[in-house]
């Protein structure tokens, strides 16, 4: 596995890999890779014959007050388990080299209306981070073929809108949420859990699971499932930011006769801010 940290690096690496390998996948990454990360990268493979990935804690997705200091940093354990899942090429640029005119000169890519609602309504600004980082290394990187993971299920989605409005030529790929055996979704952040958290956490996807249940079992409208989820959270010692079932297109509240749907929730426990979703398909009528 090769690694650059430049981005004339970068691009002197890709074009030598480009030679060797006709389709070439890039897994944008933060970091502290855990099983989650490594099915991207093993996916990636099912796509192309080269793979790219980077690890970039991007400052630009944080607000004031979140975790940009505390977000575990681990490049070395990092670079290893990617050299061992036969990653060709690893990126780890400094602020530099993507923001060489600084954080506030730099151009940004926003995604109007659904970068300001869910988590962008309570994370304000994370998503034009998101997707002006995610652009840049889409950019420098330029690949056939993009992993992201569906936890994150908003900015999934907001990547596809953004390579859709701006005519890039990559193709989105959204893998399903890895999971550990109680249920809990992997994520980085699960690592800021305590013990007794991390006991409760799974109980967020369990309680997405039995929204999705009471639906499609037609024992539940959307309202009735949401306001029940919210307060077997909230039971359980959860805050939550929201709970919501949207539809899977475009994160819309659901109006009658949308059948393609899904339930996102984010909910802080302890310290810890915690995200799931899962698709459900409503029941059809009669
Ligand atoms: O999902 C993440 O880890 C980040 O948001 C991403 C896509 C790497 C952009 O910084």
């Amino acid at each position: 596995m090769d690694i650059c940290t430049t981005v004339a690096d970068l691009k002197r690496q890709v074009s030598g890999l480009r030679a060797r390998c006709p389709r070439i996948a890039f897994v944008p990454t933060m970091g502290n890779l855990h099983a989650g990360h490594l099915r991207l990268v093993e996916r990636a493979r099912d796509h192309a014959d080269g793979v790219v990935v980077s690890i970039y804690v991007n400052p630009l997705q944080f607000g004031p007050g979140e975790d940009f200091d505390a977000y575990p940093r681990t490049v070395a354990a990092d670079s290893a388990q990617l050299r061992s899942a036969g990653v060709d090429l690893l990126f780890l640029p400094s602020d530099a080299e993507v923001y060489p005119r600084g954080q506030t000169a730099q151009t940004f890519v926003e995604v109007p209306g659904m970068s300001d609602i869910l988590c962008g309504a309570v994370r304000p600004g994370h998503f034009r981070g998101v997707t002006t980082v995610v652009n840049r290394l889409l950019n420098l990187v330029a690949p056939d073929v993009a992993l992201f993971g569906k936890k994150d299920y908003q900015q999934w989605l907001l990547i596809r809108l953004m390579v859709e409005d701006l005519g890039m030529s990559v193709k989105i790929v959204g893998i399903d949420t890895e999971r550990a055996a109680d249920g809990l979704a992997l994520s980085s952040r699960n690592g800021y859990l305590s013990d007794a958290e991390r006991q409760i956490a799974p109980a967020l996807f369990a309680a997405l699971c039995r929204l999705k249940e009471r639906i499609e079992q037609g024992r539940a409208g959307v309202g009735q499932a949401e306001a029940e989820a919210l307060a077997a959270l909230t039971a359980q010692g959860f805050r939550p930011d929201y709970l919501s079932v949207r539809r899977r297109a475009d994160l819309a509240p659901p109006v009658r006769g949308d059948r393609k749907l899904v339930a996102l929730a984010a909910a802080r426990l302890g310290r810890t801010r915690l995200l799931d979703n899962v698709e459900l398909d409503m029941p059809g009528q009669e």
